[in-house]
């Protein structure tokens, strides 16, 4: 899947793509029954970790909980979004009830009886690599000893990964989602950047990370 932004890098600054937010569902936005947790495995504050978290807040439409925060400007930053609780503790010292953590290696996919099951849907709070690793399993799944769910096979970005969860959540059947497998930024310019992720798909607008597409077109290549 490609998305394109016309006009190179300048000026895709200037003109940003249409589908690039997920809709917010201000309207009657419904609040989904189980609790979700952020658990931050990325040792300090990131722009690009920064975006996914503050879309995932908005996608989720109630409070969420971002735990093992350590580093004190990844605190900072969090403290001023919306709805959010930060705990410098991880999920294994916290009282999270039955816990189910989201990961892609898991067995079984994520169901919405699962999410009335349980009291806490977990998110592992890590950015994408080109190939996933199991990371999830390793940091968190194992760690905390707590049954997983997959959201399919595809590795998702934290934001995307909520708004999965919350669709499930609601009520959606995860074969109803539509994801892209891997996308390619292409700027006027001839830069192409492939983010080797699932973003959502909605008829045929393909719905990327607000500021995303912007923090790459200045950033791409530089260690954060
Ligand atoms: C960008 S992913 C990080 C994946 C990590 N590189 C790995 O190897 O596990 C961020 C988080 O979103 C959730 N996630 C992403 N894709 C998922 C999938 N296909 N199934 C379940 N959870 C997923 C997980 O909680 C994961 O820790």
């Amino acid at each position: 899947m490609h998305l394109l932004i016309g006009g190179g890098v300048a000026s895709a600054r200037a003109s940003p793509v249409r589908s690039q937010k997920l809709p917010n569902g201000k309207r009657g936005k419904k609040v989904p029954p189980v609790r979700l947790v952020i658990e931050n495995l990325e040792p300090k504050h990131s722009e690009w970790l920064m975006l996914e978290y503050a879309h995932a807040c908005t996608l989720w439409g109630g409070e969420i909980t971002f735990s093992n925060v350590r580093d004190p400007k990844l605190q900072r930053a969090l403290q001023k979004l919306d709805g959010v609780h930060v705990s410098s503790r991880g999920v294994r010292e916290l009282d999270i009830g039955d816990g189910v953590v989201l990961d892609p290696k898991a067995g079984k996919p994520l169901t919405t009886a699962d999410c009335k099951a349980f009291d806490t849907l977990i998110v592992g709070g890590i950015l994408g690599g080109e190939v996933m690793r199991g990371r999830t399993r390793e940091l968190l799944t194992r760690r905390a000893k707590l049954p997983a769910r997959h959201l399919g096979a595809i590795q998702l970005p934290i934001d995307v990964a909520v708004f999965a969860a919350r669709a499930i959540a609601l009520g959606a059947k995860l074969e109803d989602l539509e994801f892209t497998n891997g996308l390619t930024v292409r700027y006027a310019d001839g830069m192409d950047i492939e983010l080797p992720y699932g973003y959502p798909v909605s008829g045929e607008k393909v719905i990327v990370t607000p500021g995303l597409v912007d923090y790459l077109a200045k950033h791409w290549g530089e260690e954060e």
